[in-house]
């Protein structure tokens, strides 16, 4: 099976062993900054590894410490709308698992939907809505991987949420608290589109991140996620959305995103994995 083949073939690049994952979504990409580097590996050199069509987006696996947390650190992810499959965009999350990550860390950047936000902030994923984008669990099951009919009642874990919540109060740093809706996109969505998913219930929106906490959970991970605010959703203000925009609130905010994951990390590690 591919996913085996895959691990066989980092097992041999890499002799690392991580306790927790974390994916670096936009905003985040100087996170690698603040790690002791222990080994690197580029996607394009694992044969069969799905790789960025982004521009701007790296692509490589970090193993080092954050702090004293043995990690496994995405620099960049594939996206749904890249044209790979939904099992080919949750790989990297069962190869982290098969490596030894027992936490999965998700950050990503998102539209906001509550009016209340505001961009710039900081919202952790309470919960998700993944029934606009195919199931990455659809086909056969592997029993080995996890449960056919897995439980999602509480996939972003309460208890790792109040450890995160803390910590923001500790540190300073105003944090809301929403469910997050995966689209496939890449087009932004549509001011109607924004107003139905507020009516059902999400607080922001993005392209990723949902299937990605779906196969964690499916492999019995411990999940939390941070997404960064970075534009109010289509339709909210008088203005038309842009990566431009995106990308300018995220690196506007890094420095505080890249510390409130850091130290939620570094708790949550010291509370649950240690
Ligand atoms: N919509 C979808 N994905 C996004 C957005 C948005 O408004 N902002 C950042 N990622």
């Amino acid at each position: 099976m591919e996913l085996e083949r895959i691990y066989e073939n980092v097992r041999k690049q890499i002799t690392f062993q991580p306790k927790a994952a974390l994916i670096l979504g936009s905003g985040l990409g100087n996170f690698a900054d603040t790690v002791q580097i222990e080994e690197t590996l580029d996607y394009h050199a694992i044969e069969g590894f799905p790789v960025s069509t982004v521009p701007g987006h790296k692509g490589r696996f970090i193993f080092g410490y954050v702090d004293e947390v043995p990690m496994v650190i995405m620099q960049g992810r594939v996206h749904y709308y890249e044209g790979y499959s939904m099992e080919e965009v949750t790989l990297p999350i069962r190869l982290m698992r098969l490596l030894g990550a027992k936490l999965l860390f998700l950050t990503n950047a998102s539209g906001g939907i509550n009016e209340k936000y505001r961009a710039g902030d900081f919202m952790l994923i309470s919960d998700h809505i993944s029934s606009f984008i195919p199931s990455p669990l659809i086909g056969a099951n592997d029993e080995k991987l996890g449960p056919r009919f897995p439980d999602m009642s509480d996939v972003y874990k309460k208890e790792i949420r109040e450890i995160i919540k803390r910590i923001a109060k500790e540190e300073g740093i105003p944090l809301q608290e929403g469910v997050y809706i995966q689209f496939t996109g890449p087009a932004y969505e549509t001011p109607a589109e924004i107003r139905m998913a507020r009516l059902l219930g999400a607080d922001a929106v993005g392209m990723s991140t949902v299937c990605e906490a779906i196969v964690a959970n499916h492999m019995g991970m411990d999940v939390c996620g941070i997404s960064c605010v970075t534009n109010m959703a289509s339709g909210i203000l008088p203005q038309p959305l842009s990566h431009k925009e995106v990308q300018e609130t995220a690196d506007r905010v890094a420095p505080l995103f890249e510390r409130l994951v850091r130290k939620s990390l570094t708790a949550v590690y010291q509370e649950r994995l240690k």
